[in-house]
């Protein structure tokens, strides 16, 4: 109910508005693009993201994060949608540098995120992430991004089941979160809670969508009282435990089928959400001692992660691979390796250290940056 914003606005006044963010846009891209002039030149940008084939080419993903004083694209506390687990400035977190970072890709340059473009491109459709909390961290991001551009609009509120909207009334446009750990499905039998490895219900609701972008990988080395199944179902047969990655193989992959057989890529694009690393191990970022994200306030500079990735990288790679209708890969798995600094750790109303999700506003913005690209920016590739 917290985020119900109803102010109404007359049309003309709108196009004011309208009018009035695209000028302030126009010159904070001008004074990003003089703050760069030493390191990149300005044609160069300006000449970036010309054609479609010429961003085809380029990987947006390998890159590295540059100071920008114009970031972040909002403030936080202007945002009506941040659940107390992400709200980092407001939960006393005292540095902002971490706000103060734009991913440049080593090829190309992204086009700046921008609200009314995107809810304009998406008038009259639904856009829906699918996932554990790392989607809904996403979706917050991505609802404070597009509330910054278009701040007094009619967003009303919708909570069904399962699935959470926002809907931007004045450009009828869904964004929706569904929770789902795993995608496919736990269901209630005699013997307890099964996850079935092989089963993936939810779909209907799914291919209704224009746009999907699913995640799934947190849940899978729960155990314990975490652990939200009893058994796991592997064909035929009913197992107590098996090796994690290869129910997470076997899980994407029943994804992946109902991909192939029942998306219309025609009507509906696909996303898969690359791994989402935590920070719990200084190891991986040479810092040994270290066992948590707690005095990490700066990314880490260049391209390459010490840690290497996660090993599920490689089984959501050869997963998507075999899925013969277009899907892309928001492969943001190094890009977010490399903002130790990203996450809420103690800043947040729980005050438990939290180097897992990433505070709001931050990395997840990128990533929405990156959803925007490749959404309007890239050919739809095949896999
Ligand atoms: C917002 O949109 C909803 C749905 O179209 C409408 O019922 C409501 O009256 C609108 N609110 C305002 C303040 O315009
Ligand atoms: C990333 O970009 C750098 C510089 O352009 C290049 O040397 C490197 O091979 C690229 N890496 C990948 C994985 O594409
Ligand atoms: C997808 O369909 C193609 C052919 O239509 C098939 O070769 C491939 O194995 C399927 N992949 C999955 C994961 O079902
Ligand atoms: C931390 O990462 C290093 C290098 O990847 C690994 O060898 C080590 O086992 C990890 N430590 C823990 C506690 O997971
Ligand atoms: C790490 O901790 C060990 C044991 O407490 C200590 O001997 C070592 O100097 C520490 N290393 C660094 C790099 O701080
Ligand atoms: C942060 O660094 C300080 C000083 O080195 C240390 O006392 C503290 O334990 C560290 N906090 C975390 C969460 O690692």
């Amino acid at each position: 109910m917290e985020y119900l914003t109803t102010r109404k606005f007359s049309s003309s006044l709108l196009i004011f508005v309208a009018l009035l963010l695209l000028f302030s846009h126009l010159s904070l891209a001008t004074s990003r693009d003089h703050h760069d002039l030493g390191r990149r030149g300005i044609l160069r940008r300006s000449t970036k993201w010309r054609s479609k084939q010429e961003i085809k080419r380029c990987n947006m993903y390998n890159g590295s994060w540059v100071f920008d004083d114009s970031y972040p694209l909002y403030e936080s506390l202007d945002c009506p949608f941040i659940r107390k687990e992400f709200n980092c400035i407001k939960y006393g977190r005292p540095d902002r540098l971490y706000l103060k970072y734009r991913w440049q890709p080593n090829d190309c340059d992204l086009p700046r995120f921008d609200g009314i473009d995107f809810l304009k491109r998406l008038e009259g459709k639904k856009i829906m992430f699918v996932g554990d909390s790392v989607s809904l961290n996403q979706w917050q991001s991505l609802l404070c991004l597009l509330h910054a551009s278009v701040p007094h609009s009619n967003i009303t509120q919708q909570n069904d089941g399962s699935v959470s909207s926002a809907i931007f009334q004045d450009y009828e446009v869904y964004v929706s979160l569904f929770n789902s750990h795993y995608l496919i499905d736990i269901e209630e039998e005699d013997i307890g809670r099964v996850l079935k490895l092989d089963s993936l219900k939810n779909g209907d609701l799914w291919k209704e969508m224009d746009v999907l972008i699913f995640n799934t990988w947190l849940w899978w080395y729960r155990s314990g009282p975490k652990q939200p199944w009893d058994y796991v179902q592997d064909g035929d047969s009913i197992l107590k435990d098996m090796d994690r990655m290869e129910a997470f193989r076997k899980g994407l992959t029943t994804w992946a089928n109902w991909v192939n057989s029942t998306v219309d890529s025609r009507k509906t694009r696909v996303i898969f959400q690359g791994i989402s690393p935590s920070h719990y191990n200084g190891t991986e970022w040479n810092e040994p001692n270290v066992t948590n994200c707690g005095n990490e306030t700066q990314p880490i500079s260049g391209s390459s992660y010490l840690g290497g990735l996660p090993r599920a990288t490689y089984v959501v790679k050869d997963v998507l691979n075999q899925i013969a209708k277009p899907v892309h890969l928001l492969d943001i798995t190094t890009l977010s390796q490399l903002r130790k600094d990203g996450h809420p750790s103690s800043y947040n109303a729980f005050r438990g250290m939290d180097c897992t999700h990433w505070c709001i506003a931050g990395v997840q913005d990128t990533w929405n940056e990156l959803l925007y690209a490749a959404l309007f920016y890239l050919i739809q590739e095949r896999n």
